[in-house]
């Protein structure tokens, strides 16, 4: 996608200077900022603090973590102690798990002399197949919003589609393209007129600084709205649909994203708003069954809570603190199956079923 207008991936590799670039997220949208990762610290430090975040981007970035630890210590003891630490960075996200997994498996038969390389070529076909499968995503949904808009016509005068988003699930958390903001450029590629409510996204305010950031960089029109308020337009007709990325979905199709997403599902339903989750297969959590009771939830500092930055009348960026209460800070939730009209994947569109997903993916 376009940065400043020229294209971009959300991560870059140089195999000549040895590193992989990352665009500093937690800068934006005030400044873009390309880091330089070049050691197993380094991407563990960028997991850790999110300038790199967003499911399948994290996982994208851990498969260069395995890389890069390579290149100091290519031993058995090295690569699970690594592969561990990674695992560890941040719970939810399955994809990181995944990509950590599938290196493990590619790497241990190899000599320890030959892993380093190896680790490289399978890093950078992660991050391939991460690029592709949105694009894919973006094609499947595409038609759901195309459909909407024959709809809207005969709806509404202006023909438009308004999609609901939460967090950040674009091109920031994916490689290329995104998954619930791929279909949204897809269809605004088509010629069709998407307009987007971006949920502001407390506490740490992705959906304002990073997809409305990302959207104005593609010229989407675009509305940045508090998180609460996606209930009051929908039962004003004011949204079509609501489209989110996840960061794990079981076979059952239960889905964890962001804190604040089952709220959106339960109004989507309320006011029978359609509500698609998009995700690549590397989001499905095939070992769990029961979303609320099984999928890990991250806990983050209160201080994502207690204090906000943004920037002054001066253009400085400054934090300031909203309480000096003790804060909670459970970073994603768990939308039931039963509340999430489909999966938009890369293999297609399906129910959030066991049997829906498992028809698609040959399970
Ligand atoms: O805490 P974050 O910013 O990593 O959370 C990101 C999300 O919740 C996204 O919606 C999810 O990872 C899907 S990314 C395509």
């Amino acid at each position: 996608m376009k940065l400043n207008g020229i294209a971009h991936r959300s991560v870059e590799a140089d195999p000549a200077a040895g590193c992989v670039r990352i665009l500093d997220q937690t800068l934006l949208p005030w400044r873009t900022l390309w880091l330089e990762l070049a050691t197993l610290e380094d991407t563990l430090h960028a997991i850790a603090t999110m300038q790199v975040r967003g499911a399948p981007l994290i996982g994208a970035v851990a498969a260069w973590g395995v890389a890069l630890a390579l290149r100091a210590d290519a031993s058995d003891a090295a690569l699970e102690r690594d592969a561990a630490r990674l695992v560890a960075t941040r719970p939810t996200a399955v994809n990181l798990r995944w990509a950590v997994e599938r290196m493990g498996r590619v790497l241990r038969p190899l000599p320890p002399a030959a892993r380093a390389a190896a680790a490289a070529a399978e890093a950078a076909r992660i991050a391939e197949e991460d690029a592709a499968q949105c694009a894919a995503i973006g094609q499947a949904g595409a038609e759901l919003i195309a459909d909407l808009a024959r709809r809207s016509g005969s709806r509404r005068s202006d023909g438009r589609v308004n999609v609901l988003t939460h967090c950040n699930a674009g091109w920031l958390a994916t490689v290329d393209w995104g998954t619930a903001l791929a279909p949204i450029y897809a269809a605004a590629a088509a010629g069709i007129d998407v307009h987007v409510w971006v949920d502001e996204t407390r506490p740490r305010n992705q959906g304002a600084s990073l997809t409305a950031f990302e959207l104005a960089q593609q010229g989407i029109a675009h509305t940045v709205v508090a998180d609460n308020a996606g209930g009051h337009l929908m039962q004003h007709g004011q949204v079509d649909i609501v489209i989110v990325g996840a960061d794990r979905v079981t076979r059952r199709g239960d889905v964890a994203n962001k804190i604040g997403t089952y709220l959106k599902a339960l109004a989507a339903h309320d006011n029978a708003v359609p509500f698609w989750v998009a995700v690549p297969s590397s989001t499905i959590d095939w070992t769990l069954a029961d979303g609320v009771a099984e999928i890990p939830i991250e806990e983050r500092a209160g201080r994502e809570v207690t204090h906000i930055s943004g920037r002054d009348a001066g253009g400085e960026v400054r934090e300031v603190q909203l309480t000096a209460s003790p804060a909670a800070n459970p970073a994603f939730d768990v939308t039931p199956a039963r509340l999430v009209r489909g999966l938009i994947t890369e293999r297609g569109r399906c129910p959030a079923t066991e049997a829906g997903l498992a028809a698609l993916f040959g399970r």
